[in-house]
């Protein structure tokens, strides 16, 4: 799919360890501490400290007999996140309150942290569930086309395709390509008179290639179409500014990159979309009401989606987890899985046995590297791989029979050599 002469390789290497030592870190502090469980305290600390990583994987559970490289499937919390949400635990069931009225604090930090307005945002459970949000409530018409890319995650792809069965839309698919301008060439070919929304995976969870998102924006906006984002996966891993994005719509999960509690998630609603989308789903909290005179009127916001009692703790951690992200810095994140991503593809380069689907064009790509292994079948090299003690994740989706890595914050250069080290022992075998 990507031949190895299409990247210069001194310039891949540019992003490799050795640019970690650039970052700088003021301040970071993980102060949080309750008791029990107890949280270690790291004082200001500049990334070029060796031991800085070490301290950011510390912050983990994970236990070092697994090399876990499935972040892309579950992120996992650092001490504090879990701590927070046990604390929140703890108080609020001193005194039984649902805490609802902390939630706004968390919102204006999200979307802070996400480059919107907390107007914009609302609390999900999944990014599946804020597709299903969006899908149901743009209330399209039978023959009504959305265009999809083959790669879209069922999360992303079934809330229409339901449609499709349910009420008679239309799904055109394309096929992702190598590069960004061949992937925003492609979805302009595809666009036709009846395509109503454009729903694509910000970065797929396939071979993670990133699409030029802004650029399809503008060609959607043009032509008066919906764009929307399944965003599962960019949050977390780079810095983000939804406005800059373009979409109408982006869902993303709490519980992946953004190292959140499971079972947490965020929708953002562009504000001009307001007035045109009835989700289908509605209860306390979501409209203006009164049940005497039969009054009925939806908040104009995108938290309209938030009816009924929610499991506050589970949010005021998923804002602990972007208060670390943000302590860090989205930048050095990106750099740090970057570096990692980069190693990797250099040494699986040198493996005959393995094709790299990924796109090795920079901007097509982020913190997720997929090879289709060629001498044993995915599943073998998965299980294979498994008994030597590393987590990946198969890639069945559309036939590709590959495997994906994630590379997140707690994973270590070690790792990737060992990696790479026992996919070289295992196909010389
Ligand atoms: C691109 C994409 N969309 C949606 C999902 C579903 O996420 P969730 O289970 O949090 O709804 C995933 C999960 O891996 C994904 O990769």
């Amino acid at each position: 799919m990507r031949s190895r002469e299409s990247i210069n390789r001194r310039s891949f290497l540019a992003g490799t360890l050795g640019a970690l030592s650039a970052l700088a870190v003021p301040g970071m502090s993980f102060g949080k501490s309750v008791s029990p469980p107890v949280t270690p305290k790291i004082g200001p600390r500049s990334v070029e400290d060796p031991s800085f990583w070490e301290m950011i994987r510390a912050q983990f559970l994970l236990t070092d007999d697994r090399v876990y490289f499935n972040n892309g499937g579950l992120g996992p919390s650092p001490r504090r996140v879990i701590d927070r949400v046990y604390q929140a635990t703890l108080e609020l069931e001193e005194i039984s309150e649902t805490g609802h009225e902390k939630l706004e604090r968390v919102r204006e930090d999200a979307a802070r942290f996400l480059g919107c307005d907390p107007e914009e945002i609302a609390f999900t459970r999944s990014t599946t569930e804020g597709m299903n949000y969006v899908a149901r409530g743009l209330k399209l018409r039978p023959g009504d086309e959305v265009l999809m890319s083959t790669h879209e995650h069922p999360g992303g792809a079934m809330p229409w395709v339901a449609l499709k069965s349910e009420l008679g839309i239309r799904i055109r698919l394309f096929e992702p390509a190598d590069t960004a301008e061949q992937n925003y060439d492609t979805i302009a070919r595809n666009i036709g008179p009846k395509t109503r929304v454009v729903s694509i995976s910000h970065m797929t969870c396939t071979t993670g290639t990133v699409f030029p998102v802004a650029q399809i924006a503008e060609l959607c906006h043009e032509k008066g179409i919906v764009f929307v984002l399944d965003g599962a996966h960019p949050p977390g891993q780079m810095p983000l500014d939804l406005h800059e994005t373009g979409a109408d719509f982006y869902a993303t999960s709490g519980h992946k990159w953004l190292l959140g509690p499971k079972g947490t998630g965020l929708l953002y609603v562009r504000k001009e979309m307001h007035e045109h989308w009835r989700p289908a789903f509605v209860g306390a909290y979501s409209a203006d009401y009164d049940l005497d005179r039969l009054f009925y009127k939806p908040i104009r916001q995108a938290k309209t989606v938030e009816y009924g009692t929610r499991n506050i703790p589970l949010l005021l951690g998923l804002g602990e987890a972007m208060s670390f992200l943000n302590e860090i810095g989205l930048e050095n994140v990106r750099k740090h899985n970057l570096a990692l991503c980069n190693m990797l593809i250099e040494g699986l380069w040198d493996l005959p046995e393995v094709r790299i689907l990924t796109p090795t064009e920079p901007a097509s790509r982020g913190s997720i590297v997929t090879f289709k292994p060629l001498k044993f079948t995915m599943q073998e090299t998965i299980d294979r791989m498994a008994e030597r003690g590393f987590r990946l994740r198969p890639v069945g989706e559309h036939g590709l029979n590959a495997i994906r890595v994630s590379c997140h914050i707690y994973n270590t250069p070690e790792q990737v050599e060992a990696l790479l080290l026992e996919l070289r022992k295992l196909f010389a075998s």
